[in-house]
C-alpha cells in the first residue's frame, strides 16, 4: 500500500501564506481607509486661528475656477475660565476666487439684521431671505430698495505660498451704514 494513501492531507503552504497576506492587507485597508475618510470629513474642524487671528478656510485649488463663491464655515477655539473648546463654529464666509492667486471673502451674515445670506447662481449674486436685500458678487447692494444699510462685509484675506486661503474673521454692527467691528 502506498504510504501516502492514508496520510492526512498536507496544507498547501503557499496558499496558506497567500491567505494570511490577504487578511493582513484587508485589515490594514479596513483600518486606514475609515481613518483617512474620517480625517477628510473632519478637515474643516482641524483648522486653527494663527497668531494674527487668521483662520484657514480653504485651499485655492478647492475653490471653483469659474469664480463662483463657496460658502465655508469658520471655526475657532473658545476659552473660558475652565474650558478650552476647539473647533467651535463662529460664523461663515463666502470665498470667491477672483484671479490666479487672489480671493474675495465676504461675511455670510446680512448687514441689515443678521440673517444668513444665500447665493443664487442663476442671479449671480447674493440674496437675503429675511427682508429681500440683494447683493452683487462683490457684495455691493444690488437692488436700491434693499433694506440693508450697507454692502456685505468684506473681510481681510490672503492666499499663502502653499495655496491656503486664510481669513481674518470679524463681525460688524448690524443695521448701521458704517462698518463697525463688534
Ligand atoms: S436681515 Fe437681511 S434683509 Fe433684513
Amino acid at each position: 500500500m502506498d504510504e501516502h494513501e492514508h496520510s492526512p492531507p498536507q496544507p498547501d503552504r503557499r496558499s496558506y501564506l497567500t491567505k494570511v497576506a490577504a487578511i493582513a492587507v484587508g485589515g490594514i485597508i479596513a483600518v486606514v481607509a475609515p481613518v483617512a475618510g474620517f480625517l477628510t470629513f473632519l478637515d474643516p474642524l482641524r483648522r486653527k486661528a494663527d497668531a494674527r487671528g487668521m483662520v484657514r478656510v480653504s485651499s485655492l485649488g478647492a475653490l471653483p475656477k469659474n469664480g463662483e463663491p463657496r460658502k465655508l464655515p469658520v471655526l475657532d477655539v473658545l476659552v473660558d475660565a475652565w474650558n478650552r473648546t476647539p473647533d467651535v463654529p463662529i460664523g461663515a464666509v463666502y470665498v470667491q476666487k477672483t484671479g490666479p492667486r487672489t480671493v474675495r471673502v465676504l461675511n455670510a451674515v446680512c448687514p441689515h439684521l443678521g440673517c444668513s445670506v444665500g447665493y443664487s447662481a442663476a442671479k449671480s449674486g447674493y440674496f437675503c431671505p429675511c427682508h429681500q436685500s440683494s447683493f452683487s458678487l462683490d457684495g455691493k447692494i444690488l437692488d436700491p430698495k434693499s433694506p440693508s444699510p450697507r454692502a456685505m462685509d468684506e473681510l481681510e484675506a490672503e492666499v499663502r505660498a502653499n495655496g491656503e486661503v486664510w481669513v481674518k474673521f470679524q463681525n460688524f454692527r448690524k443695521g448701521s451704514s458704517d462698518k463697525i467691528p463688534v
